[in-house]
């Protein structure tokens, strides 16, 4: 079932051209980061225009490095929530186009159930890949516990198979995404952007044990997040003693942000694996990146007896392939998405962390 992947839900154009094994046939991501980064974060109007411009010729790469034209084809799979709604459209209008003239089914997949499954993405043969070696997921089963970890999202679902009502959330962030918490903070302290790959290769060089930033959320039993606390005691450190003037201490003022950040994420999501009784725990999103988070969850993982699965960078990041992926395994039982399907800002899966306060519906 080879499937065309379409992705635009944010700041990067993607196209990726992948069959219902995950086996990634080609990977194709154009990134706007330096068309934000004067901004120090996303632009909606410009990150539409972007896409506008550089879709088709991402979608014509992918079929390229795939080997492939559009009759090879089985269907089409594009992001349609959540996202920015002029982003989403960008994508979703031309997937449609595709679809319609070519008479191909057409899949409307979820970004986030996307991410969730990246960690099954097969690199092996995308022979362009930077990451062209793994099978991350050797040995996975379902059900598993997934921490979720990107610029938009923050949370933890167990994970029972790829439908959509198959995914349950444990508990979300009542605010700030840890990504963002991420490039905020490294904006406070002057760094560019995205700020977690700066901090993080800061962190590495910083004691933690100089600013420690007290844990938020820490009360036993919750998986909720929250990082605004955190972000806000930053931000009152650098209003009180001006932002770090030498290396070491802005090393150590990252490096006391990103324990607590990262001691939090890990915390959190052994609790909820030991909670549903599931071995494996998966780590998803751009954050996962993070390689105080990989250590410590691996740590805390293998004291806890649980295995942990960590995706390469390229299935943590935003990128079609899991896109495609997550719509090939609808296409093969036969699902498939009327032209009429629109776009939403918010996810499908239903939600038992409200943001900014105490809880919609008991967490299963
Ligand atoms: O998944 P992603 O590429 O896009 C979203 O869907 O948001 O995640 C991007 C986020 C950014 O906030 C970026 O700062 C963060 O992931 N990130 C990191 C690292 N690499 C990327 N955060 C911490 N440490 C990293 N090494
Ligand atoms: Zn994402």
């Amino acid at each position: 079932m080879l499937t065309l992947g379409i992705e635009s839900s944010c700041d990067e154009t993607a196209a990726a051209v992948v069959d219902e094994t995950g086996l990634v046939h080609s990977d194709v991501v154009r990134s706007q980061v330096a068309l934000h980064a004067p901004y120090g974060g996303i632009v909606p109007e410009l990150a539409s225009r972007d896409h506008v411009r550089g879709i088709t010729l991402v979608i014509r790469e992918a079929l390229g490095r795939a080997g492939v034209g559009f009759d090879a084809l089985q269907g089409i799979a594009v992001t349609a929530r959540p996202g920015l709604s002029g982003a989403l459209l960008v994508g979703v209008q031309v997937a449609k186009g595709i679809a319609w003239a070519r008479g191909l089914p057409i899949v409307a997949v979820d970004h986030l159930v996307g991410h969730l499954l990246a960690v099954f993405l097969q690199r092996a043969s995308a022979g362009t890949n930077a990451n062209a070696n793994a099978n991350a997921a050797e040995g996975l089963r379902y059900p598993f516990v997934a921490l979720l970890a990107s610029g938009g999202h923050t949370a933890i679902y167990r994970v029972n198979g790829s439908r959509l009502d198959e995914i349950h959330e444990l508990g979300a962030t009542r605010d700030d995404a840890a990504g963002e918490a991420f490039d905020k903070i490294a904006k406070l302290v002057g760094l560019g952007y995205p700020g977690g790959p700066i901090v993080d290769r800061l962190a590495a060089q910083g004691d933690a044990t100089r600013f420690p930033i007290p844990p938020p959320m820490a009360r036993r039993d919750s998986l909720e997040f929250s990082f605004s606390g955190v972000k806000s005691f930053v931000a009152r450190h650098v209003a009180e003693h001006g932002k770090p003037t030498d290396d070491a201490a802005l090393a150590d003022l990252c490096a006391g942000f990103q324990r607590t950040v990262v001691d939090s994420l890990v915390k959190k999501t052994v609790r909820a694996a030991r909670g549903e009784g599931v071995a494996s725990v998966v780590l998803a999103g751009g954050v996962a990146a993070n390689r105080e988070l990989r250590r410590t969850a691996a740590q805390a993982c293998a004291a806890s007896g649980l295995t942990l699965f960590v995706p390469p960078m390229a299935s943590c990041t935003d990128n079609a392939a899991m896109i495609a992926y997550a719509g090939a395994l609808r296409l093969v039982r036969g699902e498939s998405d009327d032209l009429s399907f629109t776009t939403a800002t918010r996810t499908a899966l239903p939600r038992v962390t409200r943001k900014g306060g105490g809880r919609r519906a008991a967490a299963r």
